[in-house]
């Protein structure tokens, strides 16, 4: 239609007023007869006038239709078919494409079919996907067959029933997750005495089944209590291993003047409650990140290099183990008869010990501190294993220092301090320090050099203000911003005090901190400026939100 030349489209438009007009007489002289042939009562002339009215509603239809169509664009030939199918009824089929594409096949169905095996696919890959985390959902909450758990060393009168390693025929049992720390009580189902001032204390539910939390092999928890009217926190590494679900087990040296440690050893009994929280920590090794490990401990720092073994060599662990202890004296030797049966029954478990004090005949092993050649001694190529070091502060400093004589690189040195649970952290170095988790804490927000922030001079009148309690205390230059929360009476939680378990962090809305240990601070809190209030130092005055 749009072709059309303006002579063509006045034809038409003159054709289709002549077929209005004739359609329109035919009707009107069809009309006249049929009231002619109705008053004669003549059938045939009724018929034939009906006939002639048709006739004309056919021209009167065709003319119009031609006109619209002129107006509307519509080409003829489509058209005619309309036409036809009004007259016929017919309904118009899907028109079916030619077979233009590869085997015979239309584009048409290769796409189709493209769509349909592309969604199949999809299908099958949610489903596999669905599938894997059922897996490891139930593996999470399935608890271990009894065959799968760790065997009884022979004759073990002192050391807990839950060490020793798993039988070869025995399946490995499921690999270690840390949920999310659980608060509540656990009951005391068993204490064992290690030495002479240590002791274990086996925790279980109260009622029967596993332990309603699950942990790292190296992670701790932490007890309260309230001892000579006083709340108190301490934290202890489970040192039971984390296959073992049904009990944990921590390892205690009672302190001479210690509130929690002389309670625990002097007054629980079996049957008691101990009101726990965790797990926490970071000091944890689990065997997939490295083919080697090395564990190095003094005194009761045993207990997390004594959770990663028992979970190692549960698990069959490849690597080689070596495991360095040093001690005041043979009988202070935690896990000694353990130690001693699972080198036996683990070809890569290799044990070295040495006592400090010698006067006791029966230690056949090295005697003195642990010193560089011992550990050299004791670990070929030390350059290149990871290394854990958990012991007294003065143990660990030179520990660390003979490592990096040794070629370890500081950043496979891991460290875990246990103390002090009550007052200050370790003095900050003097110089580089030598492990990346014992690093000098930089800044939050802004991050001046932390030297500079050790040597700088107090500025008299400082205070942190606490927003959200509206207090407002002094702070000296060594205090940490949690003890002077506590020295009036603002509440921050916390557990380590020593810049490992996270547990107190703060906002800090104004000032600059340092921070000498801050395991338990991840980058990305420490980047929205969070800070470790057991930790947290300043030499200008502070805004925290506690
Ligand atoms: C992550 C982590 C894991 C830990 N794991 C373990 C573990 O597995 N096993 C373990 O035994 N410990 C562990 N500890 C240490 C534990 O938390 C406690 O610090 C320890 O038991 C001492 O606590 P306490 O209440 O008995 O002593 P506190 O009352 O806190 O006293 C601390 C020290 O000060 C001394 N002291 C206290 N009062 C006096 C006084 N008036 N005069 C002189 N000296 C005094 C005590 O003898 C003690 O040495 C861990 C610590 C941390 C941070
Ligand atoms: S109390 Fe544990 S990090 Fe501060």
């Amino acid at each position: 239609m749009p072709a059309l030349t303006p002579e063509a489209r006045r034809f038409i438009e003159a054709e289709a007023n002549n077929r209005i007009g004739w359609g329109s007489q035919a009707i009107s002289s069809g009309q006249a007869r049929l009231q002619d042939a109705l008053a004669g009562n003549d059938p045939t002339a009724i018929q034939q006038a009906a006939e002639k009215i048709r006739e004309g509603v056919l021209q009167l239809q065709s003319g119009s239709a031609a006109l619209r169509a002129i107006a509307a664009g519509i080409a003829p030939r489509q058209l005619a078919l309309a036409w036809f199918k009004d007259q016929t009824g017919v309904q118009s089929a899907v028109p079916i494409p030619a077979a233009s594409g590869s085997w015979g096949l239309s584009w048409y169905h290769l796409t189709m079919m493209a769509f349909l095996v592309a969604f199949l696919v999809g299908a099958l890959l949610v489903q596999y996907a669905r599938m894997r985390k059922i897996g490891s959902l139930v593996q999470r909450l399935t608890p271990l067959s009894p065959e799968a758990g760790p065997n009884q060393p022979p004759n073990n009168s002192t050391a807990s029933t839950s060490s020793a390693a798993a039988s070869p025929a025995a399946t490995n049992p499921a690999p270690a997750i840390a949920t999310r720390p659980w608060t509540g009580g656990l009951r005391v189902a068993a204490i064992f005495r290690e030495t002479a001032d240590v002791k274990t204390f086996r925790l279980s539910r109260h009622e029967s089944g596993p332990v309603p939390f699950t942990f790292l092999p190296g992670q701790f928890v932490t007890f309260s209590a309230k001892i000579a009217d006083k709340e108190i926190r301490r934290s202890y590494t489970i040192a039971s291993s984390p296959t073992q679900r049904d009990f944990i087990e921590i390892t205690v040296k009672r302190e001479e003047q210690g509130l929690e440690s002389r309670y625990l050893h002097d007054h629980v009994a079996v049957g008691d409650t101990i009101e726990v929280s965790g797990p926490y920590g970071n000091f944890t090794f689990s065997g997939t990140e490295s083919a080697s490990i090395v564990l190095i401990s003094g005194g009761v720092g045993i207990t997390p290099m004594m959770c990663v073994l028992r979970y190692l060599t549960d698990r069959s662990y490849p690597g080689d183990i070596f495991f360095l202890h040093g001690a005041r004296a043979a009988r202070d030797f935690i896990f000694r008869e353990e130690l001693e049966y699972l080198e036996k029954r683990h070809a890569n478990m290799h044990l070295v010990a040495t006592m400090e004090e010698t006067e006791e005949s029966s230690w056949p092993g090295a005697v003195g501190r642990i010193s560089k050649a011992f550990i050299a001694q004791a670990v070929p190529d030390i350059a290149w294993r990871r290394v854990h070091v958990c012991g007294p502060p003065a143990m660990m400093e030179a520990v660390k220092k003979q490592l990096l004589e040794l070629g370890v690189a500081s950043e496979k040195i891991k460290t875990e301090a246990f103390g002090p649970a009550q007052g200050r952290p370790p003095a900050p170095p003097t110089q580089q320090p030598a492990a990346a988790s014992r690093a000098p804490a930089d800044m939050a927000p802004e991050q001046p050099s932390p030297t500079a922030a050790v040597v700088a001079l107090p500025t008299a009148g400082t205070t942190v203000e606490f927003t959200s309690s509206g207090k407002t205390a002094p702070l000296g230059p060594d205090q940490s911003v949690l003890e002077a929360a506590e020295s009036i009476g603002v509440e921050i939680d916390y557990s380590c005090r020593v810049g490992t378990c996270g547990i107190c962090v703060v906002p800090l809305t104004a000032g600059k901190v340092t921070m000498e240990v801050e395991e338990g601070l991840p980058p990305a809190e420490k980047a929205r400026g969070m800070i470790l209030a057991c930790q947290a130092k300043s030499v200008g005055s502070l805004v925290v939100e506690a």
